[in-house]
């Protein structure tokens, strides 16, 4: 595996295939999931490890998100990862924060948006300039996220961009956490109550399934989450997987369940995938 900080290194020769898997680092399974992903389908893999100050809206975030490279790497090695791209916020944002950014739209500004303003624009501005330095044929996504992954199909569809997008199923503990780099952060009091997410997706993927109106589906998600102490519920929602918009009750078909909570001072979010109407 090289480990190459700088952007002019990471040139393709020749014809193999490339896949990258864009990680902010300290890496966990869901992570080595996406990189196993993009193992099996093409010749080279790229990991790029880079803790994006533009997608972070406040400060104190960005300054105790953790960051550990050594064991990145060592977690990297066995997998057979060809490049491991490590750049400073200089070699990314060489003269600082950029004048052309690109712009979530709508995306940007709901659910995880509206908690989060510009998050997205800075997502999306940090892929697309990896996409560009890295050059991949295809890039992976976890489903963990899945108003990002909404936003990256959208801006690779809108823009041309011309990298295949593959998402990747969202990795769990045993007993159902989605697996998180900030779940480091929880308390064993706060990982216990952080159960509630995943239970309250569930029980309202329960609803969806036993033909619930919308909103019975909503208020059966909350009744999990609502009485346990240290969560505060920020959103609970079912998106159309296309728009990233909450879904009408006459919606058909494929949507996302998704949930947004601070547990304790620590924000997590958590979706699952539903069919509305019994088929997609
Ligand atoms: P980060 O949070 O490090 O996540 C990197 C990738 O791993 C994302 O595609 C995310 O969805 C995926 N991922 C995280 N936890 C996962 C889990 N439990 N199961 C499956 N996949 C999981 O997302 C980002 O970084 C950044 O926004 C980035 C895209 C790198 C841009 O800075």
């Amino acid at each position: 595996m090289r480990i190459i900080t700088k952007a002019a290194e990471l040139a393709r020769t020749g014809t193999a295939t490339r896949a990258a898997v864009m990680t902010m680092g300290a890496l966990h399974e869901g992570h080595l999931a996406l990189v196993r992903a993009a193992r099996e389908t093409a010749d080279e893999v790229v990991v790029t490890v880079f803790v994006n100050p533009l997608q972070f809206n406040d400060p104190a975030d960005l300054e105790r998100y953790p960051r550990d490279l050594e064991a990145d790497r060592n977690l990297l090695e066995p997998l057979g990862v060809d490049v491991l791209f490590a750049p400073s916020a200089d070699e990314v944002y060489p003269g600082g924060r950029p004048v052309v950014t690109v712009s979530a739209g709508r995306i940007g500004e709901i659910y995880e948006g509206e908690y989060r303003p510009g998050h997205f624009d800075g997502v999306l501005t940090v892929v697309l300039k990896l996409m560009n330095l890295t050059r991949p044929d295809a890039a992976f996504f976890g489903a963990k996220d899945a108003q990002q992954l909404i936003a990256i199909r959208r801006m690779v569809s809108d823009l041309n961009v011309g990298v295949e997008i593959v998402g990747v199923p969202t990795v769990r503990e045993a007993d159902g956490l989605a697996l998180s780099s900030r779940n480091v952060f929880l308390s064993p009091a706060e990982r216990e109550d952080a159960l509630s997410l995943s239970r309250a997706l569930r029980t309202a993927s329960d609803a969806v399934a036993s033909g619930a109106s919308l909103p019975d589906v909503v208020a059966a998600g909350r009744a999990v989450l609502d009485p346990v102490r240290s969560v505060r519920v920020e959103y609970l929602a079912v998106l159309d997987p296309a728009s990233a918009e909450g879904v009408g009750g006459d919606y058909r078909g494929e949507a996302v369940i998704a949930v947004a909570a601070h547990v304790g001072a620590t924000r997590l979010i958590d979706n699952m995938t539903t069919v509305i109407g019994g088929s997609s």
